[in-house]
């Protein structure tokens, strides 16, 4: 496969087009950006981490029977994806309370929920990702009813997956984001990545963040988070 011309640049990413139309070739970034993009850094490493936990994600998740857009690994920084159209939205679902949710509606940070929460936003720089109803995306024509449900359903699935491979590394998941998109047939795909930059994750035992707080409100060493997370999973240091 041979890397084309850059196609999108955006925060964390680079995306190329190949020799094939249906295939994109990814290149993760250091750059770490936080609070729609007020905040700003190079952490070396972290587009390796980033796309090293992902790819590992992405691939356990098809052999359970997720499909993604991920096709395969290429290097340290580097995958190639299915192309597909993203869909605005960004789905958010929550375990336990942290983030913006204690924030907005005063839930005790570290609260486990009964059954997951699933929030839905709209992927939107500059009106700041705001959250919004199915009512809001069915008038904003982002998806139909059924590519919602669609999602919804996808995204708890992924989720019972996601807290199993965790909790196997003594991690628990609190929450994630996820992105979808559709393929040239229409198909609802899971998109984008999973990785400490989309999830927040916490030790069990000592509750010590492995994610994107870290660089978000300079908890400690971000890379070293995403490292403990890698090497966890079986990667290599
Ligand atoms: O900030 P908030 O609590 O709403 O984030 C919920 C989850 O979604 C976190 O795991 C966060 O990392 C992820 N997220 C993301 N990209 C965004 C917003 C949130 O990956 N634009």
């Amino acid at each position: 496969m041979e890397k084309k011309g850059c196609l999108y640049e955006g925060k964390a990413k680079r995306i190329y087009e190949t020799e094939k139309p249906e295939v994109l070739w990814v290149e993760y970034k250091d750059d770490a950006t936080a609070f729609n993009g007020e905040k700003k850094e190079t952490l070396l490493g972290k587009g390796r981490l980033n796309n090293e936990i992902s790819s590992l994600i992405f691939s356990t998740l098809a052999k359970q029977g997720v499909k993604s857009h991920f096709i395969e690994r290429l290097s340290e920084t580097e995958q190639l994806i299915r192309r597909v159209t993203i869909i605005p939205i960004e789905v958010v679902v929550r375990n336990v309370a942290a983030g913006s949710l204690v924030k907005r509606l005063g839930f005790t940070r570290g609260e486990t929920f009964h059954k997951p929460i699933v929030e839905l936003y709209y992927k939107d720089d500059e009106l700041g990702d705001p959250l919004m109803n199915e009512e809001h995306i069915q008038a904003l024509q982002l998806a139909t009813p059924d590519e919602i449900q669609t999602m919804k359903e996808k995204a708890l699935a992924v989720n019972e997956q996601l807290i199993e491979l965790f909790k196997r590394i003594d991690v628990q998941l609190i929450d994630f984001k996820l992105e979808f998109g559709r393929d040239t047939s229409g198909n609802v795909l899971l998109a984008d990545e999973i990785s400490p930059d989309t999830c927040r994750l916490w030790d069990i035992k000592t509750g010590e963040s492995f994610d994107k707080d870290l660089f978000r409100f300079q908890q400690g060493n971000l890379q070293e988070g995403y490292e403990t997370i890698f090497n966890r999973l079986g990667g290599q240091a």
